[in-house]
């Protein structure tokens, strides 16, 4: 090549590369502190796709990149440092055969929304984005799912870069926010809480301890109790059995030194249980494997020293890892899964499980137990597949109240994924259940498969997952909760959805806890919202380690009163603006419970227009957090609401 051809050469890259400053450098997002990344599913990585692979959109290669999962977000603070913002993004290719993959792509400065993709799919070319970002201190670049889910939702950065002519660009977290407690604590004198019906069915022995907060000694007492039950007068509890379909009206009462209170009561003896959502606590989102019967007792006994009880707080549920897990190494779990009937054995960390049932009963509350419809359930235990009927059996004998049979295994022996596949599993349980003495509440687990929300009622389930597993991240908490809507139609009493288990206190998946990574407002709009929902609520933590500010989180009755009402309404969105939500739950007595949502991450005002609640006139609005009233209002209601926070009220008709 002649020194002319090279000059030439040069001349051409030149003018081909963009001019930038000597004092500019660029930065890659991938090389910031990325471990601050929020999002709803695994893990977000460097240069290489959620599965691990090379980076790639619609077929295009990135070297560099940031891989993430819907929904997400990462924080970055630019200090006014950088000039522009710079990237290709989109659904990863390694998605392409899964089933979905649709996103939306956001970038926010210093809280305003500047730049977003619509929505994008698998298999679709990437986006490019090229954005001035001088001054900007905070840079937010969010994923939020497309209504249809986050399954395959892998949203990559791609090439994403920030031109800096300043301050270095870093990676941040949300500000901390300090707990604030809303609530008032409870009045010494009596008050019955809890829900205001309970269903039980012919012949079956029934438990229902009389939820009443105040000082103790207490003295209960039930009037018109039916024939076939009793009350124990020290402890609330009403035992016994009613033969016949039929319901009873009855009074409970609660006295102590400093006064009384009563409150109707509905006895349902039907078909129907779980006439109000379960409240309870599982045993998944602290311990996951690291589950013993001693955990157990004592999350029992924290259920009612820290006073959890006499909110209505009833069920203590142990999820996977209780059964033998076939060729285990580990002595605790090795063994034999069954007995010469057939009947499953518990591993040696649960040394006794009618024992630990009695322990439970005895202390007022209910014991709910897992297990799979496949051969093991998702941590490879024993499970029921062809022995549902000695398995249902067997909860029985040990006097369990609950179920939550997750499909885990079961996908290697259904012989299809259509729905009546995914019917068969459950209708074989829901038959084994009907065939024992004994009420046991059935909690369907399939992650929504199918549209279960359709046909959990059909199989005889009283809750079914509507979604994947929750998270302690708000990006988990939101999509989970505010991909809710539109489910309402399918929830009534003893049918109701669950978007999954609480992620408040003291979580973890295993030994190492840790406290909830939702910030306090972020708390209020989860238990606000699944409250709303009509959603079971099951406690996720360590119930050993509630602290101050997730025991006044989970005690406020006129909160609880929203989630229990005896009606069964599921709430649903009635307005959307941007990020701020407003959903409507309609109450037995008339009334409507609103939580007014800010997805934003500034503090914001939200409205609701009584059109949308389909009400009318002068309304008494009162703040159930707060429990006070905040007025009579016509026409709407605004609320100044914080960053991922809610204002949940109940408004009523002003007489
Ligand atoms: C998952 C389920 C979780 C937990 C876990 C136990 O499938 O969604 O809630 O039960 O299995 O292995």
């Amino acid at each position: 090549m002649t020194t002319r051809v090279i000059l030439c050469f040069a001349a051409i890259v030149a003018l081909a590369l963009p001019v930038v400053a000597d004092d500019i450098d660029t930065v890659y997002i991938s090389t910031l502190d990325i471990s601050r990344v929020k999002q709803a599913w695994g893990y977000p990585l460097k240069d290489i796709s959620i599965e691990g692979k090379g980076l790639s959109i619609g077929g295009r290669k990135f070297e560099q990149g940031l891989a993430t999962h819907a929904v997400g977000e990462f924080r970055i603070n630019l200090k006014g440092g950088s000039e522009r913002f710079l990237a290709y993004v989109g659904v990863d290719d390694d998605v392409i055969g899964g089933e979905g993959g649709s996103v939306e792509f956001f970038v926010y400065a210093d809280g305003k929304q500047i730049w977003n993709s619509g929505i994008r799919r698998a298999g679709w070319r990437a986006v490019r984005v090229d954005l001035d970002v001088t001054n900007v201190n905070l840079l937010v670049l969010k994923v939020k799912e497309a209504s249809d889910g986050i399954n395959w939702d892998h949203a990559d950065w791609a090439d994403a870069k920030l031109l800096v002519s300043g301050e270095k660009p870093a990676a941040v977290d949300m500000p901390v926010e300090k707990p604030y407690i809303l609530t008032p604590k409870p009045s010494p004198k009596p008050r019955i809480n809890g829900p205001k019906v309970f269903g039980v069915r012919p012949g079956h022995p029934l438990l229902y301890t009389i939820a009443a907060t105040g000082d103790k000694p207490m003295e209960f007492a039930v009037d018109n109790l039916p024939t076939g039950l009793a009350v124990d007068e020290s402890t609330g509890q009403i035992t016994g059995t009613l033969n016949e379909k039929g319901e009873y009206t009855v009074m409970l009462r609660a006295k102590n030194a400093l006064g009384t209170d009563e409150r109707q009561f509905r006895i349902v003896v039907g078909d129907t249980i779980a006439l109000t959502p379960p409240l309870g606590w599982n045993s998944w989102n602290c311990f996951a494997l690291d589950i013993d019967d001693k955990k157990v007792r004592s999350a029992a006994d924290a259920m009612v020293s820290s006073g959890l009880i006499n909110h209505g707080w009833s069920y203590i549920n142990i999820d996977d890892c209780w059964m033998v897990k076939p060729d285990s190494k580990d002595s605790m779990l090795a063994g034999d899964p069954r007995d010469a009937r057939g009947m499953i054995n518990t591993n040696k960390n649960f040394p006794d499980m009618k024992a630990l049932s009695n322990y439970v009963h005895n202390k007022g509350l209910k014991i709910g137990i897992y297990s799979s419809p496949g051969p093991v359930t998702c941590q490879g235990y024993t499970a029921s597949y062809e022995y549902e009927q000695q398995d249902a059996q067997q909860y029985a004998n040990w006097e369990i109240d609950y179920l939550k049979y997750d499909w885990c295994s079961y996908g290697r022996v259904a012989g299809g994924s259509d729905r009546t596949a995914l019917m068969a599993p459950y209708f074989v349980m829901r038959d084994a259940l009907d065939n024992v003495n004994r009420d046991i509440v059935y909690s369907l687990c399939q992650y929504g498969m199918g549209e279960v929300w359709k046909w959990g009622a059909e199989v005889g389930g009283n809750c079914w997952r509507t979604t994947g597993d929750i998270t302690d991240t708000w990006s988990s908490v939101e999509w989970i909760g505010f991909s809710q809507d539109g489910l309402e139609k399918y929830a009534r009493p003893g049918r109701w959805n669950d978007p999954d288990m609480l992620v408040v206190g003291m979580v973890g998946w295993g030994s190492q806890l840790h406290p909830t990574s939702l910030t306090p407002s972020e708390q209020y709009s989860h238990i606000s919202l699944w409250c709303l929902l009509s959603a079971p609520l099951l406690i996720g933590c360590d119930m050993t380690q509630l602290d101050e500010f997730t025991l006044n989180l989970l005690t406020n009755d006129e909160v609880l009163e929203v989630n229990q009402d005896p009606l069964g309404k599921q709430a649903n969105r009635v307005s959307q603006i941007d990020d701020l939500e407003v959903w409507v739950k309609v109450l037995e007595d008339g009334s409507r419970a609103v939580g007014l949502f800010n997805r934003q991450d500034d503090t914001t005002s939200v409205t609701a227009m009584w059109s949308d609640l389909d009400i009318q006139g002068k309304q008494l609005v009162r703040d159930l957090w707060r429990q006070k009233h905040l007025g009579v209002f016509e026409d709407s209601f605004t609320a100044t609401v914080p960053g991922h926070g809610v204002e949940l009220v109940r408004v009523r008709r002003n007489q």
